[in-house]
């Protein structure tokens, strides 16, 4: 896929549900009592996975159209063994969640199972607090595929060695079937949606400073949820708005939970230039719309307390620095690499190809910022949603455009993305 620079970036436009929040308003929607009507759901690869994966745990969900489903919930001891492996595809999120709910689902036996780059992925860091819980849960030596055999599961307080939402809400979703309060406590803290959604749904859920519990509960029931736009698919077009010069956009209707919204920080503290209107609260979370007009950026430096509020946008943010006046640098990132690719390497070589002086070190990056078009070129997306989005953006502010190998992978997150890229371009020409 060949994407070509833009001259300005202008308009509205409006980006598809939270993907963290559909996958977990599918997954307690079958964990409830009853019908949980979703709307604004984030239609992608990675969250048909998660339909998917309920249906096959025998739970029926409504599709009435791609954003709206009724999911009927069996309850929280409700879910059947298929006879078949659970496939999550590529999809981090619902295999770490999906076994946090199934560990105690108990006398009944699930495998999961996922795509190459899924079976590549780290999953000793829910197998060993689950184990601590009780469960039976073998891997093939951390990784997938996971065998669960549902087990009665103990309390216990848990201090997470890596800041992990995945990992987190895997113990909290666990914790509802234990014998009493589940602690996690987290080093730095990370995205919460789980815990919103958990009390929503009738949890008890006791928050402090670093650590969130959950008590073992009767029932659960959502009702209605809507989803808010996904600041991460936001997020691409915060920053090519930023860089392409004569740039004005308006994006509709985001997520900000401030421990998503971590790139707006740090695109602040380099010069950006992004206003929040209309804020206002979606399905209990914080939202707004986003007026974007194109900056010039300057250095900065992240540090790992940063880095789960922006995890999935650092490769943005090296972009950003790329094209800033200065030297910026990032560490404490070194779960960038346990992603979906390695986003490290990854995006050190897209920017490198595309002329951009981007240094790769074990936990992050080193910048030379050069406040100039980049020059273009060809990436490879190493089938990661991210890095061919990363590929795309870099295009739009570059000299020559970007030729972005196997593209199509933005379907993992983000199907309508060259589409809205397109409507965009026609909007700039009128
Ligand atoms: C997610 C948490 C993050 C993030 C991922 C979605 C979630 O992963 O990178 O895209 O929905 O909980 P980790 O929790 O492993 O950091």
């Amino acid at each position: 896929m060949r994407v070509e620079p833009m001259h300005r970036i202008v308009g509205h436009m409006a980006v598809p549900g939270d993907k963290s929040i559909s996958h977990r308003a599918v997954l307690l929607g079958a964990l409830c009592d009853g019908e949980t009507r979703v709307t604004g759901f984030g239609r992608s690869a990675d969250t048909e996975a998660t339909i998917e994966a309920v249906r096959a745990l025998g739970i029926t969900v409504y599709e009435y159209d791609d954003e709206t489903l009724h999911v009927f919930g069996k309850g929280l001891r409700g879910l059947g063994a298929p006879a078949k492996p659970i496939d999550c595809r590529n999809a981090g999120t619902l295999v770490r969640l999906l076994a946090g709910m199934l560990a105690g689902q108990e006398g009944q036996r699930f495998t999961l199972t996922g795509d190459a780059s899924l079976s590549a992925r780290p999953m000793g860091r829910v197998t060993e607090p689950l184990r601590l819980m009780g469960a039976a849960v073998e891997s093939e030596d951390g990784h997938l595929p996971l065998v669960i055999e549902g087990r009665p599961l103990h309390a216990v307080t848990y201090e997470l060695p890596v800041a992990s939402a995945q990992v987190k809400s895997a113990i909290l979703l666990a914790g509802l079937s234990a014998d009493g309060e589940t602690t996690v406590v987290e080093p730095v803290p990370t995205r919460d949606h789980t815990e919103l959604m958990l009390a929503a749904a009738g949890a008890t859920i006791v928050r402090r400073q670093t650590s969130v519990s959950v008590r073992p509960a009767a029932r659960l029931a959502l009702g209605e949820i809507e989803i808010p736009g996904d600041f991460s698919s936001a997020a691409p077009f915060i920053v090519a708005a930023t860089l392409v010069p004569g740039s004005e956009l308006h994006i509709h209707g985001v997520n900000l939970n401030p421990r998503r919204t971590g790139l707006l920080g740090i695109l602040a503290r380099m010069g950006a230039n992004v206003t929040v209107y209309n804020r206002r609260q979606i399905a209990g979370e914080p939202a707004g719309d986003l007026e974007v007009r194109s900056a010039d950026l300057v250095a900065t430096a992240v540090t790992g307390a940063e880095v789960p509020s922006a995890i999935d946008e650092l490769p943005l943010f090296v972009l950003a620095a790329s094209c800033a006046h200065g030297d910026s640098v990032l560490r404490g990132a070194g779960e960038l690499r346990a992603k979906e690719s390695d986003r490290i390497e990854a995006t050190a070589d897209a920017l490198r190809a595309l002329g951009q002086h981007v240094r790769a070190v074990d936990d992050g990056f080193r910048i030379r910022g050069v406040p100039a078009r980049p020059h273009g070129g060809r990436i490879a997306s190493r089938g990661d949603h991210r890095i061919a989005m990363l590929g795309a953006i870099a295009a739009l502010a570059s000299r020559r455009g970007v030729e972005i190998e196997d593209a199509e992978c933005v379907a993992v997150s983000f199907p309508g993305f060259f589409e809205l890229l397109d409507s965009l371009r026609r909007e700039a020409a009128e």
